[in-house]
C-alpha cells in the first residue's frame, strides 16, 4: 500500500471555475476576489475577508497595518513554522517566544504572561496543527496590556475556540491557502478576516500599493494581491471545507481509537474543535518509527524538527524552552487528510504496532 501524506482535491467544478477565469480575460482585482473574500468572511463570522498573496504576507501585512516597527517585541510560539515569527523579524521587531502547552502544542498562556515588557506590542498565537490557543485569558491580557493579536490561523480554517471561528477572535486572523492546507487555491494564496473596518481598508491598500484610486498611492504599500484564478478556486474548496473537517476529525478519531496506548495522541481541549490539519504523535525513537513507517509506503512528516528559535536566520541565542525543547525530537506527524480511507488508517496503525512491538 502507498500512502499519501495529504491530497489536494480537483474537481470538476474546481477545473470550469479555472477555465471562465482564463476565458474571462480578467485575472486580477475582479470579481472572484471580491466574492471569495466576503464567502470566506463570512464562513470565518468577520466583517471583512482581505485575500493576500500567501499565509507569511498575512502576518507580514497585519503587523505593518498595526503599526508595529523596528525595537517593537512581538510575542510568538517557537513551536510553531518559521513564518508565524519571521514577518517581525523581518521588520527589525524582537520575536520573543513563548513555551507551549504539552497537550496542546499551542501557546502557553502563563508563560506569555511573563514575557509582557514595555516594549511588547503584539501578540501573535498559532492554532497549530488545526487546535485552537486557550484564547479567553490571551485576550484578556492583551486587552488589559493594548497588545494587538494576529491570530495565525494558517493551520486552522474552521477550526472553533468555544463554539468561535479561529480569525474571528483577535484584531485579525491570517489564512494560509498553501496547498497542503485544509483548503487551497491549488498554489500560494492567504486570507486577512477582521472585523475592523479601518484595518480592512489599510490592509487592502497595503496589498496593492498603497492605493484604492489607480493613480493615487495614499500609503507605502507594495504587490501582495491574490489573482482571479486562486480566488475563484478558493470559492470551490470553501464549499466543500465543512464536510472535510469532518472527514478529518472521522480520520483522527479514528487513529486515536486505534493507538491508544501505542503512542501518544494528540488531545483535543473540551473548549476546542479541532480540525487536524495534521495529526500528529509522540514517541521514544521517532526517527526509527519514520524510517520503519516509510518504508511501508507510509508518508509522515515532523512539524517542525528545529524550533523557530534554534533557527540560525532567528538569532535567538542559547534560550531554553522546556516543552518546545522536549517535544520536537518526539513528534511525528502521520497522513491526514479527508481523502484518507478507513483501510489506510487501519494500515498505518497495525504499522506502528509491528515496530512498536
Ligand atoms: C502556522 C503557519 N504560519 C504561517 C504559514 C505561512 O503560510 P504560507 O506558506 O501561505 O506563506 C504557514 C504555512 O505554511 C503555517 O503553517
Amino acid at each position: 500500500m502507498k500512502i499519501n501524506f495529504s491530497e489536494m482535491y480537483v474537481d470538476d467544478g474546481i477545473k470550469k471555475a479555472v477555465l471562465k477565469i482564463l476565458d474571462s480575460g480578467r485575472y486580477i482585482k475582479g470579481h472572484e476576489l471580491e466574492i471569495f473574500e466576503k464567502e470566506f468572511a463570512d464562513f470565518c463570522t468577520s466583517k471583512f475577508g482581505v485575500g493576500v498573496s500567501s499565509g507569511t504576507s498575512a502576518i507580514l501585512l497585519s503587523l505593518i497595518a498595526a503599526g508595529i516597527k523596528k525595537g517593537d517585541e512581538v510575542i510568538v510560539p517557537s513551536h510553531t513554522f518559521i513564518a508565524s515569527a519571521s514577518p517581525a523579524k523581518f521588520l527589525g521587531c524582537t520575536p520573543v517566544y513563548a513555551d507551549i502547552d504539552p497537550e496542546t502544542y499551542t501557546m502557553d498562556v502563563d508563560h506569555l504572561k511573563k514575557l509582557i515588557t514595555s516594549k511588547t506590542k503584539a501578540i501573535i498565537p498559532v492554532h497549530l496543527y488545526g487546535h485552537p490557543v486557550d484564547m479567553k485569558p490571551l485576550l484578556e491580557i492583551a486587552e488589559d496590556k493594548g497588545l494587538f493579536v494576529i491570530e495565525d490561523a494558517c493551520q486552522a480554517h474552521a477550526a472553533e475556540y468555544r463554539g468561535k471561528k479561529t480569525g474571528s477572535l483577535g484584531d485579525v486572523g491570517c489564512f494560509s491557502f498553501f496547498p497542503s492546507k485544509n483548503m487551497t487555491v491549488a498554489g500560494d494564496g492567504g486570507m486577512i478576516t477582521t472585523n475592523n473596518d479601518e484595518l480592512a481598508d489599510k490592509l487592502s491598500m497595503l496589498r496593492d500599493h498603497g492605493r484604492k484610486d489607480k493613480y493615487i498611492h495614499e500609503i507605502l504599500g507594495l504587490n501582495f494581491r491574490l489573482s482571479e484564478i486562486p480566488a475563484a478556486v478558493g470559492r470551490e474548496q470553501l464549499k466543500h471545507l465543512p464536510g472535510w473537517t469532518d472527514k478529518r476529525r472521522k480520520a483522527a478519531a479514528k487513529y486515536n481509537e486505534l493507538l491508544e496506548g501505542i503512542v501518544e495522541t494528540p488531545k483535543e481541549a473540551k473548549w476546542a474543535k479541532h480540525v487536524y490539519h495534521l495529526y500528529v504523535i509522540q514517541t521514544d525513537d521517532r526517527d526509527g518509527l519514520s524510517n520503519h513507517l516509510n518504508q511501508q509506503g507510509i508518508s509522515t512528516g515532523v512539524h517542525y524538527p528545529v524550533p523557530v528559535h534554534r533557527q540560525p536566520c532567528m538569532d535567538a541565542g542559547k534560550l531554553k524552552l522546556p516543552v518546545t525543547d522536549a517535544c520536537v525530537d518526539r513528534i511525528l506527524s502521520l497522513p491526514m487528510h479527508p481523502q484518507l480511507k478507513d483501510e489506510e488508517i487501519e494500515y498505518v496503525a497495525e504499522k506502528i504496532k509491528e515496530w512498536k512491538k
